[in-house]
């Protein structure tokens, strides 16, 4: 009795009692307490994904498969990455309908929340590229003569020299790049649809990506005419002295038809 008293009133027992307690009320808090930030981000993102899965098993799965695997129809999605569901649902070419050379772009069918939902879904199959945020895709720090430079080298041969688009070989075509959402066109350079390469960021920087995408809105914006006049179809340099060479020297030869019928006349008489 007397060697427990002796120990209760040992100097340190009251610190002992004291973080005891304040062990057990965290517990308990941890237990009780709401859901944390992290925790609650996940169940979001779970829901996500159920809700993308049922909207896949409706509108996706007969040609890309139950899970993704792919079928006859369509390629397997897994590893494809949101960022191509968000390209290919936001522009409308998924879900396709006939078949054909080219699955072109048509009317959205699904909400962005809705492509939100797909895209986490295919996501979940297996890690691709991400949604760009829009500070990637924006024109803050972007170099237009830079984008330029870069969209000739890269670009120009299918899309045209201001993306104005073109014809490719077999019934396909490089769309045309007026008035394409930035944040679909990042996604066309991560992904590469169908006959477009990819341009992963080990060959275009994401500086170099936000420069493109500058130099498009600089020469497609709406505020922008054609410098001196008709644009010939922006073909560049090689179109337009063309034209002077065909009408300009049409023009000179006929002057010179004309002057020299009229000379002969005149000397006739
Ligand atoms: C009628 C069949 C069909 C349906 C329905 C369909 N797809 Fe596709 N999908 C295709 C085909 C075919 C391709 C391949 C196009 C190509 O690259 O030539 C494709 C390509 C894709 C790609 C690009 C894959 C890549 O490698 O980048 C994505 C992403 C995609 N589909 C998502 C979807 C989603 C999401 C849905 C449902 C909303 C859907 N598709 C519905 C046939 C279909
Ligand atoms: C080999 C030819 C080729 C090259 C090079 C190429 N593209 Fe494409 N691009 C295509 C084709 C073909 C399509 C159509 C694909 C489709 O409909 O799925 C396309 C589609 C696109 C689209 C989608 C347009 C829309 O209407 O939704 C964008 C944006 C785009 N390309 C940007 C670029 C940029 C930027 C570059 C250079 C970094 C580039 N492309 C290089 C052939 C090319």
């Amino acid at each position: 009795m007397k060697k427990l008293s002796a120990r209760r009133r040992h100097p340190l027992a009251a610190l002992v009692v004291l973080l005891l307690a304040l062990a057990c009320t965290g517990g308990l808090y941890a237990a009780f307490a709401p859901a944390s930030k992290a925790q609650a981000d996940e169940s979001a993102q779970s829901l996500a994904i159920d809700e993308g899965k049922k909207l896949y098993a409706v509108g996706c799965a007969s040609c890309h498969g139950t899970g993704g695997q792919g079928t006859s129809d369509g390629p397997s999605l897994v590893g494809v990455g949101a960022a191509a569901v968000d390209f290919q649902v936001g522009t409308g070419r998924m879900p396709a309908q006939q078949p054909g050379a080219q699955i072109p772009k048509k009317k959205v069918v699904y909400s962005q929340a809705e492509i939100d939902q797909l895209a986490a879904y295919i996501a979940s199959l297996g890690a691709g590229p991400a949604i760009p945020s829009e500070e990637k895709y924006g024109p803050e720090g972007a170099d237009i003569a830079k984008g330029g430079e870069l969209f000739r080298t890269n670009c120009a041969q299918c899309h045209n020299f201001t993306g104005k688009g073109g014809a490719l070989t077999h019934g396909k075509y490089a769309p045309s790049l007026e008035g394409v959402d930035p944040k679909h066109i990042y996604e066309a350079m991560q992904t590469g649809p169908q006959n477009m390469p990819s341009f992963p960021d080990t060959t275009l920087s994401e500086q170099n990506k936000k420069d493109i995408i500058a130099y498009l809105d600089a020469v497609n914006g709406d505020d922008t005419e054609s410098p001196g006049g008709l644009s010939l179809g922006g073909l560049g340099p090689v179109s337009e002295g063309l034209f002077a060479w065909v009408f300009g020297l049409g023009v000179l030869i006929a002057v010179a038809v004309w002057v020299a019928a009229r000379t002969a006349k005149a000397k006739k008489s």
